[in-house]
């Protein structure tokens, strides 16, 4: 316990211990997964409780989440006093029902993908994964729900900024949200903007939720799904609003040039396209270049830059996009164009 207080002060290992980056990193990751897991935070949401109540609450050995809590502890996650284990603020606002927004989906989906990583080393050998992340969710049906319930949690996130700064064209009507997934954005739209009606392009596997939560909302009139891979399918035409949010990492360049072209020519004059991505730059920061490898992992894409939205955009009819950097920056860019 002593040990793990003390390498918890190293910023990044030291030169003498050199595996404590990567030991380190890879206890907190797989501690915080499995509270994630255990629900523990959940059943520390109402205050704070022994170990053996806490075992008792998650169905656990009591050494086990002795263990566990105490490292939670060391890391942040949870504080110990006499009264037992409580959440920190940090835990509670990121993995609760009751915090700003619960990522634990983002936990349950980091260990059902933590096998990826072990195909890191070939991935790099060969430039690109033995298989995309996409048929690696055909061949598993039960993550398509845990991936888009993890994208959900983002869209909590980010919905409120998204409808704060972007305001629909005059008269718009309809809109399409292209990888729309779980259609937490296209419900916000037209929550925000009642004359709107909105499609949803996505996965078959990115959709196994969706209508039943449109029809839970009573949104299925004003909502439809078109199931597909939208580099080849036929989204309908005439829309005023086009949602291209976190995809472009997910498809080549070539293929974004395509998309984009698809986009203006089904989008009207005066029309507006709504794309939020992780614009990289130079140098690439951290955040960028992990990301970026795990994008080599997955489907052998990356991040852009924003001269490259900028050609593309060009080429297919927009004015120059308009940049807005959101708060925290790890949160992404949103660039609004608008068709010529
Ligand atoms: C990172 S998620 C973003 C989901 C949602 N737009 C959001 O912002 O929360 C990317 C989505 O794009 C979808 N997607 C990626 N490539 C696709 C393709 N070729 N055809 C259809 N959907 C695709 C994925 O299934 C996934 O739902």
């Amino acid at each position: 316990m002593c040990v793990v207080k003390m390498t918890l002060g190293w910023p990044g290992g030291s030169e003498e211990l050199p595996m404590v980056d990567v030991y380190i990193p890879m206890m907190k990751a797989a501690a915080i997964i499995s509270a994630g897991q255990l629900r523990l935070f959940e059943a520390l949401a109402a205050g704070p409780l022994p170990a053996g109540r806490l075992a008792e609450a998650i169905g656990a050995s009591e050494v086990g989440v002795t263990h566990l809590a105490d490292f939670l502890v060391a890391l942040g996650y949870l504080h110990e006093d006499q009264a037992g284990y409580s959440n920190s603020r940090r835990a509670t606002r990121w993995f609760t029902v009751g915090g700003d927004v619960d990522y634990t989906a983002g936990l349950l989906w980091t260990a059902e993908s933590w096998g990826l990583m072990g195909q890191l080393t070939e991935a790099v050998r060969k430039g690109a994964p033995e298989k995309s992340l996409w048929s690696s969710m055909q061949e598993r049906p039960h993550w398509g729900p845990i991936f888009s319930s993890y994208m959900q949690a983002f869209a909590r996130h980010l919905g409120p900024d998204l409808l704060a700064r972007v305001t629909p064209p005059e008269g718009a009507r309809r809109m399409l949200d292209l990888g729309g997934s779980h259609g937490l954005h296209s419900v916000g739209f037209c929550r925000a903007h009642l004359e709107l009606e909105s499609v949803i392009v996505d996965f078959p596997s990115a959709l196994t939720e969706t209508e039943a939560m449109l029809r839970r909302e009573g949104l299925s009139s004003r909502i439809t799904v078109r199931p597909g891979d939208l580099l080849h399918g036929d989204w309908g035409t005439g829309y005023d609003l086009v949602l291209y949010l976190s995809v472009a990492h997910n498809q080549t360049p070539e293929d974004n040039a395509r998309v984009l072209r698809h986009i203006g020519a089904v989008l009207r004059p005066g029309g507006l396209l709504v794309i939020h991505e992780y614009l990289t730059g130079a140098p690439l920061d951290v955040y960028d270049a992990a990301f970026r490898l795990t994008l080599l992992t997955e489907t052998a894409t990356r991040t852009y830059g924003l001269e490259e939205f900028a050609a593309w955009l060009d080429a297919a009819g927009f004015e120059p996009p308009v940049r807005q950097d959101l708060e925290p920056r790890e949160k992404g860019s949103l660039l609004l164009a608008r068709r010529r």
